[in-house]
């Protein structure tokens, strides 16, 4: 079955065409399938099965979210409240939704997580990562991944998310745990493996260990970077070649200079920044030093409880000195990079058939109109939303 979207008044290619975002005008695309058939201009474009009328409007490639936290059980409203009113963000948090998660029944959870993926769909994301670290035991880690791989190919373990109340002085023993069984039983669940480095959570020499031990097991790396302080977290991806340093908020030079000579991309995560009252990282800076950055959500119950990518963009453009262009390259072709995938987050032949049409005449108005609804149509692997 083969769909024209047809009348596209400006085409995100994120490939060939105008500026970072490969513009295109009056343009059109045939889908056959799950996969991008035909991009051209719209009288040139051949028949097919169905028409998608874009009247006028963008079409741009799905959000690549490559970043949340999605399997959980309750809430911390009250902590955000707390903060609002001048209590600082600590990390510490994290203990509260692993207690009420280790309560949960499967279903719970299950529940709980399908319904924020069904919110990050109706807002544009038709990819999205996953992962566990509110489990912090075998069991209710391995179930986390469990419950995430139904809903997402891309699963991370973060078994080192914080060491859990019952290994309080024992961080170690945690780690050797994480590093092992835990390890042994999560990773056939789990695609990558991330680790929380920073101030209250686990030291550059833990976090080596339970990433080299992640990577013996085929895990692709990911870690939780420089979000709360300057730590280790940034060099540590570099140096042992994770996909992304996530976070990115308190940088040195040596760090950019770092991000700016690997393949390591700097995810930024401004809904964090946003919901802890905290300053946003440079993106400017990032992006004139050569780093390729990334945008995703965050989405989680403490630090950034939203699952909106434009609400994102609008942040990173308002706030982080991020063109509109960069900022939507950074939440599309940016959140795939971060994933190393190359499918995704581009609207060129090959590619899946993700993508969504917006009610704006161009891409700008993702930053220009923020808290407005303007995806339109969404399709994912071909299937209208
Ligand atoms: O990415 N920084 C660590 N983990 C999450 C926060 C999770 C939480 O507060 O529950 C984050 O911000
Ligand atoms: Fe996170």
């Amino acid at each position: 079955m083969s769909v024209l979207v047809d009348d596209i008044g400006e085409l995100v290619t994120n490939g060939e065409g105008e500026g970072p975002l490969g513009l295109r005008r009056d343009a059109a695309i045939v889908i056959d399938g799950d996969r991008v058939a035909w991009v051209g201009a719209r009288s040139a474009a051949p028949a097919a099965d169905a028409r998608i009328d874009a009247r006028g409007a963008t079409v741009l490639p799905g959000f690549v979210d490559s970043h949340s936290h999605l399997v959980f059980a309750g809430d911390r409203a009250p902590e955000f409240a707390a903060r609002m009113a001048g209590e600082p963000y600590t990390g510490g948090g994290i203990r509260t939704t692993v207690a009420a998660t280790r309560e949960a029944s499967d279903e719970v959870l299950r529940r709980g997580a399908g319904r924020l993926v069904g919110e990050a769909r109706r807002q544009g994301t038709t990819t999205i990562e996953i992962k566990s670290g509110y489990g912090l035991n075998v069991d209710d880690e391995a179930r986390s991944l469990r419950i995430a791989g139904e809903l997402t190919g891309e699963t991370t373990f973060l078994g080192a998310h914080v060491v859990p109340a019952e290994y309080a002085g024992r961080a170690d023993d945690y780690v050797a745990l994480v590093a092992g069984s835990m390890l042994d039983g999560c990773a056939p669940y789990a695609k990558w493996v991330d680790v929380f480095c920073d101030r209250g959570a686990f030291d550059e020499e833990q976090a080596r260990t339970v990433l080299t031990a992640g990577a013996k097991r085929g895990l692709g790396l990911r870690v939780h970077a420089n979000q709360l302080e300057a730590g280790p977290g940034v060099r540590l991806a570099v140096e042992l070649g994770a996909a992304s340093a996530d976070h990115c908020t308190h940088l040195t030079d040596a760090d950019v200079d770092a991000l700016a000579g690997s393949t390591t991309v700097a995810t930024l995560l401004p809904g964090a920044e946003f919901s802890t009252r905290s300053t946003y990282p440079d993106a400017r800076r990032l992006i004139d030093a050569g780093v390729r950055v990334a945008l995703a959500t965050d989405c989680n119950p403490g630090s950034s409880y939203t699952s909106s990518m434009p609400f994102c963009i609008a942040l990173a453009v308002r706030d982080m000195g991020m063109t509109p262009a960069e900022a939507v390259r950074a939440a599309t072709a940016g959140g795939a990079d971060a994933l190393r995938r190359h499918d995704i987050g581009r609207l060129v032949v090959g590619a899946k058939a993700d993508l969504t049409v917006l009610d704006a005449p161009s891409h700008l108005h993702l930053a220009y109109r923020p808290g407005v609804h303007l995806i339109r149509t969404v399709l994912h692997d071909g299937v209208l939303q």
